[in-house]
């Protein structure tokens, strides 16, 4: 194994159904583990839920069941969905578990125990749907934005912890630490946020007001505030067959947590306790909904991700996502554009690629790969040979972004098309004299398509494993580098063609 690597995303709230959003993330960090793995990295991929907090028990409430009960149910929703999509976490997240409960006490104690825990009285304004306290200096033209909801007048004692004691240290981690923050311009948000002096951030929430959560060890009849457990996450499942695994190489959140909860409160609760920073943060940005942003207040503008999974395939809503967003900037979701990618690039491009050349060998060599070592091969055969893609891959992939590992692939997949176009061998198969001519394209095409086996596989796992089916070779997933170019394929017997994207039958959309 060429070293390790540790990835999470976010954990999800199960306050209510997944969203695109939610899936985007986790198919983009699953498509990252398994590009780890492809370079033979021993790989830990956390994800999962986020399962405490007064959401949940207000959505429970309403409901009229059990908090536990309403987010088992909810939990096992987005574990479905993201099993659906072929997103292969190591260790699904729940923060429900006992393990998970005991070390967010046993942080909460220590840093009970240094001192870095004080206890206060508080008055003032609270956001209900934000969980938290405002300051005057949130308000917009003297009213609360609607990101806060209702917001009332309470007091309350409750537990603090102080920022500000790290901040400097923060800021110069991050000063010193340029590559810490993906992408750059979101590092800038952050160090503006950290110009100014930072509270005490409230961990905890009185029981009688909040039940469900995580009792604090050192005050029973408060609860951690959900922020200060679900963070913790990333600690309490960091194991691999009870070997702690630190630091995260990476980790995925979207642009709306990153100040201030994973680029403040999250490196200040490391620092105190004397833990190692995660390497990097990955900060992806919104998708929108033809136009509008999806929001969970915003019914109309959710966008469910399982229709699309099942009327078009995991695959197809993977491919659409990691290809249309570029990493970092929003992106806007639609069922044209949807159909559009399906349409062309997946069915057209890839799929009519593999199925063209599985029947010309059937028809013309009985399915047999022929071999074309030491025949002369012309300047159009060199496109195909080249292994200029997987270096364009790899480097793209190393600069997060997946958008342009995809284009490159079908560029590919364009060239191997045009490659048919332009020597046409359903023509030179009507000439006995153009029979060693046609061996090499043929040769040249089936390595065409193992190789696109290999490098469509962290993105479209589905697929690859039924080109290769198709192409009758044993199931990935291969290592990257088997997308080399090699006459590897010389004498194997391939299977018959089978339609991998269907055409879309005009039917209502699957969003409607
Ligand atoms: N539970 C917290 C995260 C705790 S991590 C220790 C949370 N949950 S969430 O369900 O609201 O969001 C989960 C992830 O989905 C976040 O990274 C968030 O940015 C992402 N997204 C939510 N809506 C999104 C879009 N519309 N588009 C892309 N990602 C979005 O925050």
């Amino acid at each position: 194994m060429a070293g390790s690597y540790f990835l999470t995303t976010a954990i999800d709230y199960v306050n209510s159904a997944p969203h695109l959003g939610h899936a985007y993330e986790k198919v983009l960090a699953d498509f990252f583990a398994r590009h780890q793995q492809s370079i033979e990295r021993d790989v830990l991929f956390l994800t999962g839920v986020d399962e405490h907090g007064q959401k949940v028990q207000q959505s429970a409430q309403r409901e009229g069941i059990e908090p536990g009960i309403f987010a088992a149910r909810m939990s096992a929703q987005f574990q479905k969905l993201y099993d659906n999509l072929g997103v292969k976490p190591s260790c699904f997240v729940r923060t429900t578990d006992a393990h998970h409960k005991t070390i967010v006490r046993e942080w909460l104690q220590k840093l009970h125990d240094r001192g870095e825990i004080i206890f206060k009285e508080h008055a003032g304004f609270y956001s209900v749907r934000q969980e938290q306290f405002l300051t005057e200096k949130e308000r917009v033209d003297g009213q609360w934005p609607e990101i806060f909801g209702e917001v009332i007048e309470t007091k309350e004692s409750n537990y603090y912890f102080p920022l500000e004691p790290y901040r400097e240290r923060l800021v110069k981690y991050i000063q010193e630490n340029p590559e810490w923050i993906v992408p750059a311009f979101r590092r800038n948000e952050l160090l503006g946020a950290l110009a100014e002096p930072l509270g005490d951030l409230c961990i905890s929430r009185p029981k009688l007001r909040l039940a469900w959560g995580i009792p604090l060890p050192f005050n029973e009849d408060y609860v951690t505030y959900v922020w200060f457990d679900a963070l913790v996450n990333y600690y309490s499942f960091a194991s691999v067959k009870g070997t702690l695994r630190w630091p995260p190489d990476m980790q995925t959140i979207g642009k709306d947590i990153l100040v201030p909860q994973h680029g403040i409160y999250w490196p200040i609760m490391l620092l105190a306790l004397g833990i190692e920073l995660p390497k990097r943060l990955l900060v992806h940005g919104f998708w929108t909904n033809s136009g509008a942003k999806i929001s969970k207040s915003n019914a109309k503008s959710l966008v469910d991700p399982a229709p699309y999974v099942e009327k078009f395939g995991p695959d197809a809503l993977r491919y659409f996502v990691l290809r249309e967003m570029v990493l970092g900037q929003d992106a806007d979701f639609s069922d044209e554009r949807f159909e559009t990618r399906y349409t062309g690039d997946l069915g057209k491009k890839l799929g009519n690629l593999v199925q063209r050349t599985l029947s010309m060998i059937n028809s013309y060599r009985a399915g047999v790969v022929p071999n074309y070592d030491g025949f002369h091969l012309a300047e159009a055969d060199a496109a195909l040979r080249s292994d200029a893609v997987v270096d364009e891959y790899k480097r793209a992939v190393e600069q997060f972004a997946p958008h342009l590992a995809l284009q490159a692939v079908w560029e590919f997949v364009a060239r191997a098309n045009e490659y048919i176009e332009q020597t046409a061998p359903f023509k030179l198969a009507k000439d006995p004299a153009q029979s060693k001519r046609l061996d090499v394209i043929l040769g040249l095409l089936a390595e065409t398509l193992r190789r696109l086996s290999v490098l469509v596989q962290a993105a479209l796992p589905f697929t690859a494993e039924k080109i290769r089916a198709q192409l009758q070779l044993p199931p990935g997933p291969a290592r990257l580098d088997e997308a080399l170019f090699g006459n590897s394929l010389r004498g194997h017997v391939v299977g018959k063609p089978g339609v991998i994207f269907p055409p879309i039958e005009k039917q209502p959309s699957a969003g409607t």
